[in-house]
């Protein structure tokens, strides 16, 4: 039986990607941080399965991660362990280094001293391309970085190369696009505005608060972004790949799609700060901005094209924006 060692588990990805491998009949091993409360409720549901392990852990002890690793010998390792949040590296900058740069190097030269192969996936991003004015990109376009986000990542894209080609690592890159599902954070814009939507529609709410409506994603869903990852170390050699649906949807046209899904059609009026999104039906105002959402640097527009995984790996996108849409909100209804 195979055997995966997870970081990030209790994440978005993580606990897709523990279901997949599960179903794939793999020893799922998961690295958790010890927290003050619960942060299992992505993953509660596998907590039985006599497959799936958890080890305490962070990506800042090395030791700590040496000892799980040689400790499970793994046959692939998974590092999505990540401080995941672009705007909150503006605050953290020297923390999210530590992790998302520097725990990629602390797991990568374990591998390295192994004599078991042990292959290795980096949660890699299209934040990388940054201010870039190449589109759409690819494994090719020149990366361009904007926030300590993605400075600490462009570290661990580089590194995973360079363990790659100096000392024959089996590590690949997924240089995945943004990607979303009813279990994304709170703090992520597609989250947020589902979530405050529908308290909207409900009169929980009256407003919608947000920071920059022009930029654009290339939103795909998480559950269809998983399968990749695992595909790429099936490969015979290791390579990295974009991931991504190709479609740029903009924030305001990403407003516009979930209030229309919920029979709300909205007006927008104004421009810059004194932007609004007016109820066309009540004239309500229920859109607005606030600078405290805007980025110091902010990335304008991301649309990835993933030809090489359509190609080398065989995957393609299967969910659609709006159908991403219609699966958080139907998701988020059920549970409220
Ligand atoms: P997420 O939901 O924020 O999950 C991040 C995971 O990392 C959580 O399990 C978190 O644990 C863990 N973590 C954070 N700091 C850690 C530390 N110091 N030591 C150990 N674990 C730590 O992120 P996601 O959306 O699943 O993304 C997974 C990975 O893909 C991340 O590396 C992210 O940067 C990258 N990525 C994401 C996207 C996207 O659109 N989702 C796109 C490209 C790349 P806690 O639960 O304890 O906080
Ligand atoms: N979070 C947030 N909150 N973003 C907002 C808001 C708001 O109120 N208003 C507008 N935005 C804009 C952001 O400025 C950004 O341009 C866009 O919405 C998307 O923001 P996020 O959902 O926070 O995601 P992200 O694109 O910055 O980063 C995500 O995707 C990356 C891949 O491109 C994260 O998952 C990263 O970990 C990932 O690498």
């Amino acid at each position: 039986m195979k055997k995966a060692l997870i970081s990030g588990i209790t994440g978005q990805d993580g606990s897709y990607l523990s279901e997949f491998l599960l179903s794939k009949k793999y020893e799922v091993h998961g690295i958790i941080r010890r927290n003050s409360s619960f942060s299992t409720s992505r993953i509660d549901h596998l907590l039985s399965n006599n497959k799936f392990k958890l080890h305490y852990g962070d990506m800042v002890d090395s030791t700590n991660l040496n000892s799980i690793v040689n400790k499970i010998l793994p046959d692939e390792i998974y590092n999505l362990a990540a401080q995941s949040h672009v705007k909150v590296s503006f605050e953290i900058p020297d923390y999210t280094a530590q992790v998302d740069a520097l725990g990629t190097l602390r797991l990568l030269d374990i591998i390295r001293k192994q004599k078991k192969t042990i292959k290795f996936y980096q949660a890699s991003t299209s934040e990388l391309y940054g201010n870039t004015k190449s589109f759409p990109q690819n494994e090719k376009t020149p990366f361009s970085p904007r926030s300590p986000y993605a400075i600490a990542k462009l570290y661990s894209y580089w590194i995973v190369k360079n363990y790659r080609e100096a000392y024959n690592l089996f590590a690949c890159n997924g240089i995945l696009f943004n990607h979303e599902s009813p279990r994304r954070g709170g703090t992520f814009v597609t989250k947020k505005i589902i979530e405050q939507a529908i308290k909207i529609k409900s009169g929980k709410a009256e407003e919608l608060i947000l920071g920059n409506l022009n930029a654009v994603r290339d939103w795909g869903y998480a559950k269809d972004y998983v399968e990749p990852m695992w595909l790429m170390l099936q490969k015979k050699q290791p390579d990295d790949y974009v991931i991504a649906t190709g479609i740029g949807t903009s924030v305001r046209e990403f407003v516009t799609k979930t209030f229309a899904y919920l029979g709300i059609i909205i007006k927008w009026r104004g421009k810059g700060l004194n932007e609004q999104g007016i109820d066309a039906k009540t004239k309500k105002v229920i859109v607005r901005i606030n600078k405290k959402y805007l980025r110091p640097t902010e990335v304008d527009k991301l649309i990835g094209n993933s030809s090489k995984a359509k190609k080398q790996l065989n995957w393609k996108p299967k969910t659609t924006v709006d159908e991403l849409i219609e699966i958080m909100i139907n998701n988020s209804q059920k549970n409220n």
